[in-house]
């Protein structure tokens, strides 16, 4: 329910690429689209029209009051006018400009095979809270891997979708071996596979989507970092798990 444009405003023709939840509003039937969206002026009033009317929400929530507890185990009830005013963080555009994500990077390219973790950074919107993603359905990590760097095979029902910016490497994927160079996308956890990771003498850069804060909001992001009879976990609904980071950090500056 966003305007949004798309300007080419250079010489050679650009590619990017995009996500959309338009798919799965066709698939409810709910698919809702403007041919004409307002703009501008046009917009700014119809923003108008709904500050104007936030007094009233105000004061309906008030009259309603807040949740009441129901017995002694936490449960509550909660008046109708919460359920159409729900409590709500902005969602705003963001822009993650590659210069300055790129000054993060050798951070996570220095760390070598036996930390038990992934060298990357997520591209965070915070408007996601506790789901850790980059909108609330869907997280884009940049993985900047060493030369040589070989990853612990782990299992998640999350899905990895994985385009290789630079580098080349392979993943291991439910017992296939997958090898991947720049421009390559690979689809390496369709739902609990077991997979791992590793880069070849060149290292690899890689932007990695997965529905990780989906499986968050639906309580089903279930996942076990050590696949050799390490706990499963639901991670966002309980403690989770850790890396050896700290011990890796003090071997590099001993
Ligand atoms: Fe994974």
């Amino acid at each position: 329910m966003r305007v949004e444009t798309i300007l080419n405003n250079g010489t050679e023709p650009f590619t990017y690429v995009s996500y959309s939840n338009s798919p799965l509003l066709r698939k409810l039937e709910v698919f809702y689209e403007e041919y004409d969206p307002a703009e501008g002026e046009e917009a700014a009033a119809d923003s108008q029209i709904a500050s104007t009317y936030s007094s009233k929400i105000a004061s309906a929530k008030e009259a309603a009051g807040g949740a009441i507890p129901v017995g002694d185990s936490g449960a509550m009830l909660l008046p109708y006018e919460h359920l159409i005013d729900p409590d709500f963080v902005e969602s705003r555009p963001l822009l993650w400009q590659w210069d300055e994500v790129a000054e993060h990077l050798g951070i996570v390219r220095s760390l070598k095979t036996g930390y038990t973790g992934r060298p990357l950074w997520c591209l965070y919107n915070p408007a996601t809270g506790i789901r850790n993603g980059t909108t609330f359905s869907f997280f884009a990590t940049i993985t900047a891997a060493g030369p040589n760097f070989t990853g612990p095979a782990h299992k998640h029902v999350s899905a990895a979708i994985n385009y290789i910016l630079d580098g080349s490497g392979y993943s291991i994927v439910d017992g296939v071996r997958l090898e991947w160079g720049a421009g390559d996308i690979m689809l390496s956890a369709p739902g609990w596979a077991p997979h791992g990771h590793a880069t070849k003498d060149d290292g690899a850069v890689i932007l990695t989507i997965q529905d990780h804060p989906l499986h968050i909001g639906m309580e089903s992001l279930i996942w076990q970092e050590d696949i050799k009879g390490g706990p499963i976990l639901t991670l966002g609904s309980e403690a989770g798990f850790g890396t050896n980071l700290a011990t890796v950090q003090n071997k590099t500056t001993a």
